[in-house]
């Protein structure tokens, strides 16, 4: 796509913002959107013209391979405001290379860097009122493409759109949860779309945390298809293990995404001189240390969930509570996060990017 020559961004405005009829103090995640949405869509081998526009339904042929083949890759990242008014996105750079990366492994266009910023910038800019300040507002920004092409044949579409639509957020877990360990079902494989934010990974996870959720689990612990023996990540969010003072975590693989959140978190423990592992973490080593009491803690990392504490696991029948812990890491890192996003304290890596 280096050779596009990019078309100016068309924009049109609401008539009269629907921003009154949302409780912003009552917000369950995903359900409101803003104003305005981004789109753009790939025809005839060449992105066209972008657009802002209002928030509105869309016509689709029934045909559009993304409903048949899912071919379809999303994105999430948040905006935050401080009590000066400023908004921030958190690390937007890499969420676009993250979805050209998906993109990739879908047999999916590139989308170009140039529109992204351009459309996300100046969509943060007219919806700006919905970022609401204080720590545990945000906006949740939503990136996403899929095929349109009205053809069912089972083969990479000829064209895409590619849109960003945002919803106010406050917390995706609203108190500690409990998680299974799966022993039966996989997420990915090696070789598969596990890194990838394609739409049918999550999808293809509804059935099994379904079942989870009926026994008292709100997630799944995703291990390797394999052998079962290996705890990857949650699907919501990347998982880490805090074993006496020790952070574990898995490495990405073909199967585990490269979280956003699971990397600021690990450089934020570096920081404060947290020992860091980042290697295989088998069921048996945190079932044992669930039993003689080194397992403090387990949380999971993602940018919806941002750092969610985990009361208790179950793994072949047996469940562990893990007890609260004095100078809980969870806690720490979450504050460090959220300081840095809502720009309370020193960015340091330089991961505000200010709209
Ligand atoms: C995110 O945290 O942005 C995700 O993509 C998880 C989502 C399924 C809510």
């Amino acid at each position: 796509m280096t050779d596009q020559k990019y078309s100016e961004l068309a924009i049109e405005k609401i008539a009269k913002t629907k921003i009154n009829d949302v409780d912003f103090d009552n917000i369950n995640f995903g359900r409101k959107f803003t104003d305005h949405m981004f789109y753009c869509d790939f025809i005839d081998g060449a992105w066209q013209q972008p657009k802002i526009v209002p928030y509105q339904p869309m016509t689709l042929e029934p045909s559009a391979r993304a409903l048949h083949y899912g071919q379809a890759v999303f994105e999430g990242m948040k905006a935050y405001k401080d009590d000066n008014g400023n908004a921030f996105l958190f690390r937007p750079e890499d969420n676009h290379r993250r979805i050209n990366i998906s993109a990739a492994r879908l047999a999916m266009p590139e989308f170009p860097k140039e529109y992204f910023m351009e459309g996300l910038t100046t969509l943060m800019k007219m919806d700006k009122d919905w970022i609401k300040p204080g720590v545990g507002n945000s906006l949740y920004v939503r990136p996403f493409m899929f095929a349109i092409d009205p053809a069912i044949a089972a083969a990479p579409s000829e064209a895409y759109r590619f849109m960003i639509i945002c919803s106010p957020a406050k917390a995706y877990y609203t108190s500690k949860i409990r998680v299974l360990f799966s022993e039966k079902y996989s997420r990915s494989a090696d070789g598969g779309v596990g890194y990838a934010k394609a739409a049918g990974n999550y999808a293809a996870q509804f059935y099994p945390t379904g079942l989870a959720q009926k026994r008292g689990y709100q997630q799944i612990i995703w291990t390797d298809a394999k052998t079962h023996e290996f705890l990857e990540e949650a699907g919501t969010m990347n998982i880490f293990f805090r074993v006496n003072d020790t952070l574990l975590t898995a490495p990405i693989s073909d199967r585990i995404l490269d979280g956003i959140t699971r990397k600021s978190v690990i450089q934020l423990a570096e920081d404060s001189n947290i020992p860091v592992e980042v290697r295989r973490v088998t069921v048996s080593e945190i079932k044992e240390a669930a039993t003689n009491g080194s397992l403090k803690e387990i949380f999971g990392a993602g940018t919806a969930a941002v750092i969610s504490p985990i009361s208790a696991f179950e793994h072949g029948g047996e469940v562990f509570e893990i007890p609260d812990t004095e100078n809980s890491y969870a806690l720490r890192l979450k504050k460090q996060l959220l300081d840095i996003q809502h720009n309370l304290s020193e960015d340091k890596h330089g991961w505000r990017y200010e709209v």
